[in-house]
């Protein structure tokens, strides 16, 4: 009776010992994973462009989201959440982030895509800055591991410039 229970008790040790070292070296080999996702984000078409009754900009956009994250899935990821930020300055802050797009992509097989939306969220402004307005569009994304730290990075592309006149 006593030896049995000691070697079930040495056998879970041991058995946890593996797991956790395995854990340890999954999240070691995931860091020496270097990436290279690449995204491309083009504007197909401004639908409407208004300054709303109290004030703000609103815009609404019609984007096509390229993106290949492949690179980013490890036998260590479980999930990637992404996000497609306009990014621009006013005179009040030096960075406003209006997050425009989002998605979860729960495996490798669908980190390659092309997505033709118009924005999911509202592109608001707490003003009236947006016209003729310079602005990147960010694709952020946090890498979900199974084991281990949560990581996060981005793709920035600049050159976007809103129109010149409400439509
Ligand atoms: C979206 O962009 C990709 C890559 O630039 C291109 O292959 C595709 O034809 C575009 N789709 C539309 C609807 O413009
Ligand atoms: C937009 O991108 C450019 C080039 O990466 C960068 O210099 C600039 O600071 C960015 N603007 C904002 C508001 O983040």
């Amino acid at each position: 009776m006593h030896s049995f229970g000691y070697r079930a008790n040495a056998l879970l040790t041991f058995a946890v010992t593996i797991l956790a070292l395995m854990c340890a070296i999954a999240s070691l080999s995931d860091n020496l994973n270097t990436p290279s996702p690449s995204a491309q984000i083009e504007i197909l078409n401004i639908n409407w462009f208004q300054k709303q009754p109290h004030g703000n900009d609103e815009v609404s956009l019609t984007l096509n989201i390229t993106a290949d994250l492949q690179s980013l899935f490890t036998w260590n990821t479980k999930q990637l959440f992404i996000f497609v930020a306009a990014e621009y300055e006013t005179p009040k802050n030096a960075l406003n982030q209006v997050s425009l797009w989002d998605a979860i992509i729960p495996a490798k097989e669908f980190a390659k895509f092309s997505i033709h939306t118009s924005n999911k969220y509202r592109f608001i402004d707490q003003g009236h800055n947006l016209r003729s307005k310079e602005f990147n569009l960010t694709l952020h994304w946090h890498v979900m591991p199974k084991t281990g730290k949560m990581f996060a990075n981005k793709i920035v592309m600049s050159g976007y410039r809103l129109p010149e006149d409400y439509r």
